[in-house]
């Protein structure tokens, strides 16, 4: 009977906690995720994609077999697990380790003590990432790691959360938190921490939080052991239940081991089954929705078949990880979970090969394929099985492969033209496969399978994969070679592949001739633009039997460029033929005589050089230096942050985990696909989506006294609403609501706009088409930079001149990892309490009130952390909080809003992109004499406060002294999402553009481009014209000592020496090395504070700043605890512990200011010194009085006192900058080491070292953290971050697919960073310096080392072959991601070499 499929009833555990759900009663498209974050008290797991391309939702789960009663627990992406596939399963979320209660967990303790977060918004992922790769290093059997480690090893430390994001650290400091644990690690390399000091004798793991082999946790509670053995059948009827006990926390006495590994196979044969069978026995009516769990194949056709009869969608799944690639567009009505019949799970050994259940997970493939491979049944196994195994590791992430299954991928490269890399390689290795169609069961090719019509899942189920055994012949004396190939932005996964390809053949040696011979060849390619994977057979015929030399590699490569034809639409088409033209290169060039093959015959012995094969196997090293002050305690300490240990035990509240009040209803935003048009009608879609629609919020709900305002800033307004017009892709329509955020998402996808366009303009949409249609933005006189020198003169006395040089920057979103959000609670008499996850909450707190026609005073915005800004919440952050509280004010409910990935990526807006031109004049010698620069900014429809970019642009520009400059910037209106202010604003691209013009400078004169650097520092004198209200005393100028200071410890000249080298013996990898320095100009702003002194002694803090993972509360906290110890003359202990700092709330402290321009820290900590000074001065008469009674007096009876005394204990100020602290400069230099694979254009940054001048620093691991994190953020932006829209501007890198930020495998190697204590300064907080946003700029290094890389492939190409093209005169705009640095090396280098060897035979 199909209804005896029905899942009736779910029982699960989570974190120890029995839960029990009916089967109608969550709907069956409920995910893992939401079903804890809505349905329990835990909010550990995030929601930063919902498309299992972040991490941040990751969770444990754990498997019970009670036959052999082993428990087996992997991690896994909760926002893609559907809730009820997890029947008889344990969850484990980050609050399971460890929480405030029961006390954290050593991961939680060790993320904290090595300052492993900012925001804390991916951490709960991280942390559980990390204890998954502990728990299954532990549970191995490797033999025993000494006391206090884990079985798991350095090099897996850094793979163990691979797949997880984070946006603010720059990752350095989480693995060395992970590293810890390694069996292998030496202590002495791992990063500043609080467990031990500089200058301590030894580091020791017993000053690490103490950690239990095995994690120390039971994933398993006996409860549920107990009852899927007794296999109740008696359970009762309540909805949801959870069970009586008090809070049950899953740690485990230290000497228990949870342990073994079980098959989903072995669970089906298990007990498991009849439980499950059991619960179905129940006498429950059958219901047309739910979810379906058919436990053998007739069973599933019987259910299809019922369900076709039925008028009802319906959904087949296994991991339903394809849920992250191609979203939902509906809902369904049933849910067919086909992982329980048995043939899909089998796993037979035969002696041809191995059967794979289609249903099993790739990282059990990955399991059996390697213990196939050290099995003695089969001894060439290690040929195939071992490629594939490691191919396979590089597929998705860990916490996807666990759980997405193998079947799954193929059903994706065969249906849907997924550019799967498991397609691939099992076409190479000649795989077949096993179908069931309808009651016939059919083996063929996966080949044949491939191109067959899409699987239809109503008649045919993929039942297995069979993986042939490959041998070499001993007697035919030939061996067998195969090899697989990916290339993708992320080396670990995470990315899909741009081109992918398995090639497998017979070599065998040809006496005659000396060279050597392939036969029975495979040679497999896909994701290149190709409907599926396909064999190229026309150059296997090619090349089988024929000599392999290089006439006949040519040969096949021309017949492989005809082969591979991407499909038209594809991106990038001449990169992926180039790229798999390179592979089968890769493949043959060893195997022919002559030829110089992409290996590396070039070893650097050096010591300050990488030297190894595969970089990307490189362990990850770092070195920090920073210098603590004790001058103004406990200020200037590398103090672990404030509350970090609730941010990784997930119990930091940000606006979504905020308990959502009764009647709360959910709204997402319906946009414009258009750039201008009229919005002639608005309908949705009939489905069950829309269904769920309540009602659509849009202009004609604003109140009539209200107006159509979504943002604001010192130069305008711009609406909420396009309304009638739209003006720009991506601009807000309404807003749809429901019942759940998942609903009104779906809901929202169902809309259908009709536009109008007749009688409009066509939309500008190119900073080109605004000069013609001269649409610009105002930059008022005053924030206009100011010009130097007279340009005609300097250019008249240089020797060399360069004029209109283009250099293009492009965009970058800024993926903070908590997209933008608000939470609208209507108050009593017309008011509005909304908790909005903003860095402006006063402006936004204007712009609501102006939205909804009411006093300011009646709207409070509420903001207690956000996960994640870089500027993107400020003006970015207004209509969300705005739209939230129209639709909260209109139906009188609560209403939050937080917006999915994709939508907050196409609406949100980004970093301004430019196009600059410039003419510059230069001496033989380097020195340039002038510099004019046309700058087109993109401003995007509305001004935001896009009119300060120019000076941001013209301040970074002026750290080299151009002898005279000039500009002319544009500010460009165009009709595409508002541009707003990212971290660096300005100066990012303004210090490329320099950078490039140096560059360009020192290749038109042959010159090493640091001499050039060095040629055009300023002088004191000079950067007092090009600085006059920054440049500050000549003491404070140290760019020329920092410079110095780098060069000689990075070892610059030596390792440019030896790249040198290694350039001239590598013909397929090159190296470039840059360095390049940083002024950066701060203007710290007036900032309100409140320190106030409970009666028992606790300490509240309030400030204008925002928490946004800059640690500002922990500076706060440190400058509250130094100031009010200032009553006491060597200070006063345990201050700090008693200061609380609250959230910012625009009702309690006005003027609040924005959160940003990186001086927010050190004006909160002004104000909040000048609070405290205050109150010292109303207490030092009170002590005065309790020292004359006693010698010792402590706070508590200070306050006891005071208090009694009636002294006022809260003190309230405004700080305001004077005229001498209102601006500064920061000084920094970074040199970067790159290498780049010629055949992929794949970068790897091997090194870069930072000094950043902190001035003083109030907290030293904060401030390393704020530059390392800042550093790798520009990083993303120089290379890797493609933002890209489509002809009509709508953006369309809009997901974790299109939008590869960096992850753990693309940051430096080897990263050293030195945080500077350059003194004494009178007019800074305490002489500090500000470090949120300089180092971004010092990322361009990278781009500058990538630059010199590609002229030195150019140089090497252009030699060899005589190509006339000059090889030093190139543009290298931003980004530049491994396909640009292909083409700029050539698309067609092998076939120019291997003519050019034919030639030579
Ligand atoms: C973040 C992320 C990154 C990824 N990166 C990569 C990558 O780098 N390379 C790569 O190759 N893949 C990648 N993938 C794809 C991933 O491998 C697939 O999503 C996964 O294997 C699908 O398996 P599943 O069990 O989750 O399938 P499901 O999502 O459950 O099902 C997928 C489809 O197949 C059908 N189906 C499943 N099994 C069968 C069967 N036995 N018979 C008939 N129909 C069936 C379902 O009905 C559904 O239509 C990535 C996925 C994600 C989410
Ligand atoms: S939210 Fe699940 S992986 Fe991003
Ligand atoms: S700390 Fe990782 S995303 Fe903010």
């Amino acid at each position: 009977m199909a209804s005896d499929a029905l899942l009736k009833r779910l029982v699960f555990a989570l974190n120890g906690r029995r839960y029990e759900v009916a089967g109608g009663d969550v709907d069956a498209s409920t995910t893992l995720l939401e079903f804890i974050r809505t349905r329990t008290p835990f909010r550990g797991p995030k929601l930063g994609c919902g498309e299992g391309g972040c991490g941040a939702c990751v969770v444990l789960i754990a498997k019970y077999n009670p036959m052999t009663d082993e428990v087996t627990q992997f991690s896994a992406s909760s926002c893609l697990t559907l809730f009820y596939s997890l029947n008889f399963c344990s969850v484990i979320t980050t609050e399971g380790l460890g929480n405030t209660r029961d006390g954290f967990h050593a991961i939680q303790k060790r993320i904290s003590g090595f300052h492993a977060t900012q925001c804390g918004f991916c951490t709960p992922g991280m942390c559980m990432s990390i204890f998954s790769s502990l728990v299954s290093a532990d549970n191995s059997k490797r033999p025993e790691p000494p006391n206090g480690f884990s079985k798991l090893i350095v090099s897996e430390a850094e793979k163990a959360f691979s797949g997880n994001l984070c946006r603010c650290t720059g990752y350095r400091p989480i693995v060395d938190a992970c590293k810890s644990f390694a069996s292998d690690v030496d202590l002495e390399d791992l990063g500043l921490n609080i467990f031990w000091k500089k200058g301590d004798k030894k580091s020791d793991v017993g000053k690490l939080p103490s950690y239990t082999l095995g994690g120390g946790i039971c994933t398993f509670p006996e409860f549920l052991k107990t009852e899927i053995k007794s296999s109740r059948d008696n359970l009762d009827d309540a909805n949801i239940t959870v069970s009586k006990d008090s809070w049950y926390h899953p740690r485990l006495p230290s000497n228990i081991l949870c342990g073994g590994i079980c098959t989903f196979l072995d669970c089906l044969k298990s007990g498991l089954k009849s439980s499950r069978d059991h619960l179905n026995d129940a006498n429950i009516t059958d219901s047309k929705q739910g979810w379906y769990h058919p436990r053998s194949i007739k069973q599933y056709y019987e259910l299809v078949n019922s369900t076709l009869s039925g008028e009802c969608s319906v959904k087949v799944v296994v991991g339903n990880t394809s849920a992250g690639v191609y979203k939902d567009q509906d809902l369904y009505n049933k849910y067919i979970d086909i992982e329980g019949i048995p043939e899909l799970s089998y796993i037979i050994r035969k002696d041809g090969g191995i059967e794979i259940g289609a249903a099993t997970t790739i990282s059990r493939s990955i399991e059996i394929l390697e213990q196939e491979n050290n099995s003695k049944s089969s001894p060439n196994g290690s040929v195939v099985f071992k490629k594939l195994a490691e191919h396979m590791s590089k597929v998705a992430t860990p916490f996807v492969r666990n759980t997405a299954s193998l079947g799954g991928n193929i059903i994706l490269a065969q249906k849907y033209q997924f550019p799967s890399d498991i397609a691939t390689i099992l076409l190479g290795a000649g795989s077949t496969v096993c179908l069931q169609v309808v009651a016939e069961r059919r083996h063929i090719s996966l080949e044949e399978f491939l191109e067959q019509p899409p699987l239809d899942p109503t008649t045919t189920l993929l039942l297995s994969i069979f993986i042939p055994h490959w041998i070499s012949d001993t007697q035919a004396q030939t061996s067998l070679v195969f090899q697989t190939y990916l290339a993708a932005p992320r080396p670990l996964g995470n990315a899909v592949s741009y081109v992918n390809s398995a090639f497998l053949g017979h070599v065998c040696f040809d006496e005659s001739s000396g060279d050597l011979v392939l036969s029975n060849l495979h040679l497999a390619f896909g994701a290149y633009g190709t409907e599926h994977a396909l064999r190229a057979r026309n150059v296997e015929k090619f090349l089988t039997g024929k000599l392999l030399t290089a006439s006949s590699v040519l040969g096949a490569i021309q017949l492989l460029r005809e082969t591979i034809v991407p499909t038209k639409g594809t991106s990038h088409p001449e990169y992926r033929i180039s790229v798999a033209v390179g592979f089968l290169f890769s493949f043959l060039s060893p195997l022919a005589k002559g030829m110089a093959v992409p290996g590396k015959p070039f070893s650097i012995s050096s010591a300050n050089s990488l030297d190894t094969d595969d970089i990307y196997n490189l362990t990850l090293s770092s070195r920090r230096e920073t210098t603590s002050g004790d001058e103004y305690k406990p200020i200037g300490e590398p103090m672990k942050k404030y509350g970090v240990e609730l941010q990784a035990s997930g119990e930091a509240v940000y606006v979504d985990d905020i308990p959502a009040p009764k009647n709360c209803l959910h709204g997402e935003f319906i946009y414009s696909t258009q750039p201008l048009a009229f919005v002639k009608n608005i309908k949705f879609k009939s489905s069950l989506a829309s269904e769920k629609i309540i009602t659509v919020v849009s202009a004609k709900d604003i109140p009539s006294k209200g107006r159509n305002i979504g943002s604001m800033s010192m130069f305008a307004e711009e609406p909420l609403f396009g309304d009638p017009i739209v003006e720009f892709a991506g601009q807000a329509l309404g807003v749809v609501i429901a019942e759940t955020q998942r609903y009104a998402d779906m809901a929202a996808k169902q809309v259908v706009i009709e536009y109008d366009t007749v009688d409009l303009n066509s939309p500008i949409l190119t900073v080109e088409q605004a000069v013609q249609n001269k649409s610009y933005f105002n930059v008022p006189a005053a924030l206009y930079p100011k010009q130097v020198g007279d340009f005609s003169k300097g250019m008249a006395e240089a020797d060399h001149k360069l004029l209109s040089i283009q250099v293009k920057l492009a965009s970058q979103y800024y993926f903070y990892m908590e997209t933008q959000t608000a939470l609208a609670i209507p108050d009593e008499d017309n008011t509005m309490v909304v908790y909005s996850s903003s860095q402006y909450p006063e402006l936004a707190q204007t712009v609501i009130a102006k939205c909804l026609g009411v006093p300011f005073g009646n709207v409070r915005v509420i903001t207690r952390r956000v996960g994640g800004g870089f500027g993107g919440k400020a003006y970015r952050s207004f209509p969300v909080a705005t739209a939230a509280a129209l639709c909260a004010y209109k139906l009188r409910c609560p209403v939050q809003m937080y917006l999915n990935r994709n939508t907050d990526m196409i609406m949100v807006g980004s970093r301004h992109p430019m196009k600059a031109h410039y003419s510059v004049g230069f001496k033989s010698d380097g020195k340039i004499t002038a510099l004019h620069l046309d700058l087109l900014i993109d401003g995007g429809i509305s001004e935001d406060l896009s009119p300060v970019i120019p000076s941001g642009v013209i301040s970074s520009l002026k750290k080299y002294n151009w002898g005279a400059l000039s500009f002319d910037i544009k500010l460009c209106k165009t009709n595409n999402t508002s541009k707003s202010t990212m971290r660096a604003p300005g100066d990012t691209q303004g210090s490329l553009i320099a950078e490039a013009i140096i560059e360009h400078v020192a290749s038109v004169l042959s010159l090493d481009a640091n001499r050039v650097r060095e040629k055009n520092f300023h002088t004191y004198d000079s950067l007092q014209l090009f600085y006059p209200d920054s440049a500050g005393e000549a003491s404070t100028y140290t760019l020329h000592s920092i410079f110095d200071r780098l060069v000689s410890t990075s070892s610059y000249l030596d390792r440019a020496e030896s790249i040198k080298q290694f350039n001239k013996c590598n013909k397929w990898w090159k190296r470039g090395i840059s360095c390049v320095p940083l002024i950066f100009k701060v203007e710290p702003r007036a900032a309100p504070g409140r320190v106030s002194v409970l009666n028992d002694g606790s300490i509240v803090v309030e400030v204008g700043g925002i928490e946004i993972g800059q640690g500002l509360w922990t500076k706060v906290q440190q400058m509250t605890a130094f100031a009010l110890g200032q009553l006491w003359p060597e200070g006063c202990e345990g201050l700090l512990e008693r200061v609380r700092v609250l959230q910012t709330d625009t009702l309690n402290l006005i003027q609040s200011g924005v959160t940003g321009g990186s001086s927010t820290s050190e004006s909160s900590c002004a104000a909040t010194l000048q609070a405290c000074k205050l109150l010292v001065n109303r207490l030092n008469p009170v002590m005065n009085k309790l020292q004359l009674q006693s010698s010792t007096v402590s706070w508590d009876n200070l306050i006891s006192q005071a208090s009694q005394e009636n002294v006022n204990l809260s003190a309230s100020v405004y700080w305001v900058p004077d005229q001498g602290s209102n601006s500064y400069l920061n000084y920094g230099a970074g040199i970067s080491e790159v290498e780049i694979d010629l055949l992929t254009g794949a970068i790897t940054i091997l090194r870069s070292d930072l000094v950043y001048d902190c001035g003083r620093s109030l907290n030293p691991a904060v401030d390393l953290g704020q530059i390392e994190g800042s550093f790798i953020q520009g990083v993303g932006f120089f290379i890797y971050e493609e933002h890209q829209t489509n002809s009509d501007g709508l953006v369309v890198s809009n997901s974790t697919w299109d939008y590869k930020i960096p992850s753990v495998d693309t940051i430096p190697k080897q990263f050293n960073v030195e945080v500077l204590n350059t003194g004494y300064c009178k007019d800074r907080v305490l002489s500090s310096k500000a470090s949120g946003e300089p180092a971004v700029v010092l990322a361009s290094s990278v781009h500058c080392a990538l630059r010199e890389a590609i002229r030195a492939a150019r140089k090497e190409f252009a030699d060899s072959t005589g190509s006339k093209s000059s090889p030093l005169t190139f543009q290298l705009d931003v980004p530049a991601p491994m396909t640009v640095v292909k083409e700029l090396c050539g698309f067609d280098i092998v076939e120019r070499y291997l003519e050019s060897l034919s030639t030579m035979n």
